[in-house]
């Protein structure tokens, strides 16, 4: 079955799917995205996606003329013709097709586009069990990326030094040393029982597995603690974990080559991370392969 697309309120084969050369998301990044998980045939979290795309719509003064209900359609619709129980979907509304010129266009129509690609989320259950690997890098991005844009240079670059040091992640370091978030996902530690990460703000994505994780621990009652932490933290830390949507829980076990805690995935993640699956099979009746 070819892989399709929906382009702007048509599904077409994602190899012939096209924008305009003029599109302001390819020419400007002026373009936020999401992206939201499918387990079972069925979306994770889809109403926190919604809100956070369009509290960042609203903040960039991008009109999405769809409602969350038409959206909500198209996007099961697009899941359901894609035929994948276990996927990630990935959605991009940009500012739309105009005469390039930096300003807004006078009339312009926001353009949508989503993909479906099959996910494989058994393997994250492979990775908790040896945990992963982490190395840091100075946070070179802009100052408002609480805004899920496509401006993801600094991130794509992180990423590579990640993958070129046989890392999976890179953790983001402000100048102060706060670890602020990784190239893709929301960086965590545990110290003395205590669950610490960043506080939302405008130098961190407010993950929405990071807010269920805080949801699910608290309910679990743990000690959380939402502050900065810095590196030298991080690395005498008990346990670090981190949390996405294609990564729901994995504990870290080095950063940039040191062991934290016992150098293998602690307690407190194990008990994360099954907390987490719970919630997501509760959502979606997804279960791991034996
Ligand atoms: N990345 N921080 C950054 C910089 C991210 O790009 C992401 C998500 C997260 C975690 O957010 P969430 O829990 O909502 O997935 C944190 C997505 C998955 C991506 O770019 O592919």
């Amino acid at each position: 079955m070819p892989q399709l697309a929906y382009v702007d309120g048509r599904i077409v084969p994602l190899a012939q799917a096209r924008i305009p050369v003029e599109d302001r998301g390819l020419q400007f990044a002026d373009a936020l995205y999401e992206v939201a998980a499918v387990l079972n045939g069925r979306l994770l979290d889809w109403p926190q996606h919604l809100i956070r795309l369009r509290r960042g719509l609203a903040a960039l003064f991008i009109e999405l003329p769809i409602s969350d209900a038409a959206l909500t359609l198209q996007a099961k619709r697009l899941i359901a013709a894609n035929g994948h129980a276990d996927a990630i979907i990935y959605l991009q509304v940009s500012r739309g097709v105009a005469r390039r010129d930096h300003g807004f266009p006078a009339n312009s129509r926001a353009s949508l586009i989503m993909t479906v690609r099959r996910f494989d989320f058994a393997q994250r259950i492979a990775q908790q069990r040896t945990g992963i690997a982490v190395i840091t890098v100075n946070d070179m991005r802009w100052r408002r990326v609480d805004l899920k844009t496509t401006g993801l240079l600094a991130n794509v670059m992180a990423k590579q030094d990640a993958r070129a040091a046989g890392a999976f992640e890179a953790w983001l370091v402000g100048p102060d040393d706060i670890v602020r978030e990784g190239s893709s996902t929301n960086a965590w530690i545990v110290k003395d029982d205590v669950l610490i990460t960043h506080p939302l703000s405008e130098s961190i994505l407010a993950g929405i597995a990071r807010a269920a994780l805080l949801r699910l621990a608290a309910g679990a009652g743990m000690t959380i603690a939402e502050r900065p932490f810095t590196l030298a933290e991080a690395l005498a830390a008990d346990e670090a974990l981190l949390t996405s949507t294609t990564a729901p829980l994995l504990p870290v076990v080095t950063i940039d080559g040191c062991p934290i805690g016992s150098g293998r995935p602690g307690p407190i993640a194990a008990r994360l991370a099954a907390l987490v699956w719970g919630d997501i099979a509760t959502q979606t009746g997804w279960q791991a392969p034996a």
